[in-house]
């Protein structure tokens, strides 16, 4: 078992950093492969194990996927002679189910094991199989499986009951190829799904409305294969400008979007960030000064991500002062909260919400992560703990974060993976 070893409390990171693309963009938009059986060419991928695993699903089903040295993709779904998506890879990776909806509406079948709770929470995908019920499939769960079968989909007026990213994105590709029009109300708007719909329709899709509250998509006889590059990473974007705010340090980030990270950049700026951006840049500079503690709220885009909650969780437990930081999106998502309190962090968790008092010092500790994010708000806090942090469970952030800890060493961390 690897894990990542971190000595902290020293120098502020300095440097620049690139962004790769965003695992929740790359994710969909692999799985829209399978709306066409032309050539797809997929640029700007992450080399992330979320990634490896979805390729490897898509494999298991027949379909051609050539990686070149650069990590660019050419799919081909022509050769799909299964369409099976198991219980082994599903419950590694539960963003698997997003083949749900394309395979439905393209080969009228599909078979995908239930992706069960996670750490995180419950995560059910009732949202996602009833909007499939109402566009004319037959959806059972049997033996932990969802087997859905439709001759063909049908355009329909979906209003969802509460706002699911993966399952306004399942919906989307099963309405591209439905018969008639359909209109996805109460839709997911953060940027991932405003991607896959921007790669959609370089697929020939007629989408309008993504963004906003309401889709409405009009349902086209066939797609076409496309060339397409995966928008940056703004989960990584802001892990990188939060561990420069926690050093005191100046960090410029390159390949990624200022407007992808509005409300973040609006936080750290509350917390004493000097904030500059530019064409496909952002630079942040803390002067060499402590964060400030500020309060956070998460929801869905545009509010504050809850994929950044952790992250600012640490942030708060060395500022300068104390914070509110409060989950509305998900119910267990405080785990890095006690392995943070074994560092010294002074927090205090009540119903959704954790109170936390800045520390001027945390002490390294061997930590656990527990998930993706978890993991990267443990090594943010490893990086200004004092003595040395050993972070286990590292396999949780290769699953969104490439090679993290060669970015932050070229930042000026000492940070370095070790084989158990
Ligand atoms: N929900 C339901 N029923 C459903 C679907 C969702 O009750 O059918 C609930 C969930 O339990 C949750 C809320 O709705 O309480 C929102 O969940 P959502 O469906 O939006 O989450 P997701 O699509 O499964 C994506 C990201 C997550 C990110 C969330 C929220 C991907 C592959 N995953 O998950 O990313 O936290 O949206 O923004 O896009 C991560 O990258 O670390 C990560 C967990």
């Amino acid at each position: 078992m690897e894990k990542l070893y971190i000595k902290g409390g020293r120098e502020p990171l300095e440097g620049r950093v690139r962004i790769s693309g965003a695992k929740n963009a790359v994710l969909p938009v692999l799985a829209a492969t399978l709306l066409t059986d032309e050539l797809m060419t997929i640029g700007n991928v992450p080399h992330l194990n979320d990634v490896t695993t979805t390729i490897e699903l898509l494999r298991q089903m027949g379909i051609s996927v050539v990686i070149d040295e650069r990590m660019n993709l050419e799919v081909n779904s022509s050769t799909i002679s299964s369409f099976f998506a198991p219980y082994e890879v599903v419950k590694t990776m539960r963003a698997s189910v997003l083949v749900l909806g394309p395979m439905l509406a393209r080969y009228g079948y599909a078979r995908v094991s239930l992706p069960g709770g996670c750490a995180i929470g419950s995560r059910p995908v009732d949202i996602h199989l009833e909007s499939l019920r109402k566009m004319g499939a037959k959806v059972d769960v049997e033996d932990g499986y969802i087997i859905a079968s439709a001759p063909y989909m049908r355009g329909a007026d979906i209003e969802l009951p509460g706002r699911t990213v993966t399952g306004t994105e399942n919906l989307l590709m099963a309405a591209t190829l439905a018969r008639g029009v359909t209109t996805i109300r109460n839709a997911a708007r953060e940027p991932e799904v405003v991607d896959l719909a921007r790669c959609l329709r370089k697929m020939g899709a007629d989408i309008s409305g993504e963004g906003g509250d309401v889709i409405t998509v009009r349902g086209r006889e066939r797609l076409h294969g496309c060339g397409f590059d995966v928008l940056p990473d703004r989960i990584e974007t802001g892990t990188f400008l939060t561990a420069a705010a926690m050093t005191g340090g100046k960090v410029r980030l390159e390949n990624t979007s200022a407007g992808l990270v509005d409300t973040i950049l609006c936080k750290l700026t509350e917390s004493g960030a000097h904030i500059n951006t530019g064409n496909g840049s952002i630079e942040i500079d803390m002067r060499g000064e402590r964060p400030r503690g500020v309060s956070i709220e998460t929801a869905p885009y545009p509010a504050f991500p809850t994929d950044m909650q952790a992250q600012f969780t640490s942030l708060n437990a060395v500022a300068d002062g104390s914070g509110v930081v409060t989950e509305t999106v998900f119910e267990n998502r405080f785990m890095h909260v006690q392995e943070m309190q074994r560092m010294g962090a002074d927090i205090v968790v009540r119903g959704n919400s954790a109170y936390i008092t800045g520390s001027r010092r945390l002490k390294g500790a061997p930590v656990m992560a527990t998930d993706l994010r978890a993991s990267a708000s443990l090594i943010l806090a490893g990086l200004v703990a004092e003595g040395e942090t050993v972070v286990d469970r590292i396999y949780h952030i290769d699953r969104g974060y490439e090679c993290i800890e060669e970015k932050l060493s070229q930042l000026g961390a000492d940070i370095h993976r070790v084989s158990a």
